[in-house]
């Protein structure tokens, strides 16, 4: 592997393993984390996804146990699942799959979800504590694993030119949050540049840290990165592949074989992000369960 590439997989397995020994004193005190995930219809990106986190969930001693509903679901009846889980108290996590079907309003949704058991981090109240710096709250699970790469990775946030390519809710707001608050492993200069920003490559080329998340394949090019900088890629955009048997190819959002030469450190994709979105979810998911049984 290049000497500047930043291995999610290592790290991640890294974590994983830290989570093994919590979920083992939790297991010495009776009690085993549980997720729930919920997926409706299917997206065929979503089934993998889902397929992925529950193989690691098991693998650590994780209860989960998935719940499939047909694509033509209401929101009431999907509304009625949640406050099932919510009550049931075996369960400490609750992962509702995004995207939902267009019937379902995505906010009210993860509204419903239980603060206490909203893994995703993403119920108003846990993006309200991340807005205020109360770490509390359960974190965004690809934000915080893109935070936890630069920590591990010794990438000095502190006081940094960090652009953030992307402003959804998902990653570019939440990661923002983190790093422009005030403490340590943040603490940077955060510039978020979305669709309606004029002169992106002049903020890239200031930035110390680029973290690509707008979802456009192979966006960011040699030419807008400083030498030297880091480069996160949370991009998953599926392309055209001549080469290949399905026709199709995954590919990030960094043109990855013209920036790496240059970049300071870089994640690979895949193998970056990608690994640490999971072990940050069963992060959270102990953590749950740590804090529902004290
Ligand atoms: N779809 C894409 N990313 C995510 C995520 O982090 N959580 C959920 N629930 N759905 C997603």
């Amino acid at each position: 592997m290049a000497a500047n590439l930043i291995d999610g997989r290592a790290i991640s397995a890294q974590i994983l393993a830290e989570l093994g020994a919590r979920v083992a004193a939790l297991k010495f005190r009776g009690v085993q984390p549980g997720l729930a995930f919920v997926r409706v219809g299917e997206d065929p990106a979503s089934k993998v996804y889902v397929g992925r986190k529950e193989k690691i969930s098991q693998e650590l001693g994780i209860h989960s146990e998935t719940h499939v509903l047909p694509e033509a679901t209401s929101e009431a009846d999907l509304l009625k699942l949640i406050h099932q889980l919510n009550v049931d108290t075996r369960l400490h996590g609750i992962l509702v799959q995004a995207p939902l079907p267009r019937q379902i309003r995505q906010e009210v949704v993860y509204a419903t979800v239980l603060p206490s058991k909203d893994v995703d981090g993403f119920h108003p109240v846990n993006v309200g504590k991340l807005m205020l710096g109360d770490t509390d709250g359960f974190q965004p699970c690809t934000p915080a694993g893109v935070r936890e790469l630069l920590i591990r990775s010794q990438v000095k946030t502190d006081g940094a030119e960090v652009v953030v390519l992307g402003r959804g809710n998902i990653v570019g707001k939440p990661m923002a949050a983190m790093l422009c608050q005030k403490g340590s492993h943040a603490n940077s200069t955060v510039t978020i540049c979305h669709s309606a920003t004029r002169h992106i490559k002049d903020h890239c080329l200031r930035a110390d840290i680029i973290i690509a998340a707008m979802g456009v394949a192979e966006f960011l090019k040699a030419d807008m990165v400083k030498p030297g900088a880091v480069v996160m890629d949370v991009g998953v955009n599926r392309v055209p592949d001549a080469a290949s048997k399905s026709g199709t190819k995954l590919v990030g959002d960094v043109a990855f074989a013209e920036v790496q030469p240059i970049a300071g450190k870089i994640t690979p994709n895949p193998g970056g992000v990608g690994p640490m979105t999971i072990a940050m979810l069963m992060s959270n998911t102990v953590r749950a369960a740590e804090m529902a049984t004290r």
